[in-house]
């Protein structure tokens, strides 16, 4: 199942939607300074972004939502995908990436590109990158919830070890060019969430027009919208019918699929590899 991946300086990355190409095209790619990346690692709350960026960069403008699919209207860093549409995204550019804060390429660095990064649970985390495994065709089988755990544990899934993401881009030297978010945050107020993007990009939305995003953001509109929720791919790569994309859009689902010997163990590696860290998380 290894040979689903590509090794990209240690981190594994799918074949599927990346190739030795579009890394190199990531890594040679020039940032403008009014680009706006969303970082996530794998399940974060990446297509939300997708959704959110566009809509809060135009004043709540619907045609992006509506009229391109996600993949392409907010495209990945590191996918095969953007050097096909780059040149068809208007200013201001947004976009993701998984990519940990070392592997961000040179002009990332030296522009004044603006990076929201979302965190989230990683238990909830593991829970949905689980199903996800089950659903997409080119990701490895993850086996029982329990053999899954401890490769998440161990960082042998795509993008590394959760832990290294979040320590790389939480010591940067990107000072107020970076804000921190969480899923669980979005999840519980989204308008308030969708006031504090919009602050930290200068955008000066109305009342009306955040209302009017976290309407079309809602877990339940993006469901519903073929541009957002991966209908457009073919049940060959993902099955829907083992799990959707979308597949429950909470948080704390973790406690449906955790024992307490999984939640111990789990509590236990986590709070020791971030021990001595000087942010904290909200979650235990
Ligand atoms: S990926 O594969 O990395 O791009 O996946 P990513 O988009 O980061 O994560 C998918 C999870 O995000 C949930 N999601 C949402 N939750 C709440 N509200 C909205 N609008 C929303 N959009 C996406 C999605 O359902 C996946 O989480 P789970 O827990 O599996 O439902």
């Amino acid at each position: 199942s290894e040979d689903m991946y590509l090794l990209y300086h240690g981190l594994r990355v799918p074949k599927e939607t990346h190739s030795l190409e579009s890394l190199k095209f990531a890594e040679d790619f020039t940032f403008k300074d009014d680009d706006v990346v969303a970082v996530t690692y794998p399940k974060a709350g990446t297509i939300w972004m997708q959704e959110i960026l566009p809509l809060v960069l135009n004043g709540g403008d619907l045609k992006p939502i509506q009229s391109i699919p996600n993949w392409d209207r907010v495209p990945w860093l590191e996918e095969k995908r953007l050097s096909v549409v780059v040149d068809q995204l208007e200013s201001p550019r947004a976009m993701v990436t998984h990519f940990p804060y070392h592997l961000m390429p040179p002009s990332f660095h030296t522009s004044k590109a603006k990076v929201i990064y979302v965190m989230r649970n990683p238990k909830d985390i593991m829970v949905s990158s689980y199903f996800f495994h089950q659903m997409a065709v080119f990701l490895e089988d993850p086996g029982t919830f329990d053999e899954f755990m401890e490769k998440f544990l161990e960082g042998r899934v795509m993008f590394g070890k959760w832990t290294d993401h979040v320590k790389g881009w939480r010591h940067t030297d990107l000072g107020d060019r970076i804000m921190y978010i969480t899923y669980e945050e979005m999840v519980q107020d989204l308008p308030a969430a969708l006031r504090r993007i919009s602050d930290f990009l200068d955008r000066n939305l109305s009342e009306e027009a955040i209302q009017k995003i976290a309407e079309y953001c809602s877990f339940k509109t993006m469901k519903s919208n073929n541009m957002s929720n991966f209908s457009l791919v073919p049940k060959i790569y993902m099955d829907s019918d083992k799990s959707p994309f979308l597949r429950k859009g909470v948080a704390g689902d973790w406690k449906n699929h955790f024992s307490s010997e999984q939640l111990a163990r789990c509590t236990s590696v986590i709070r020791k590899e971030l021990e001595g860290e000087s942010f904290s998380l909200p979650w235990s």
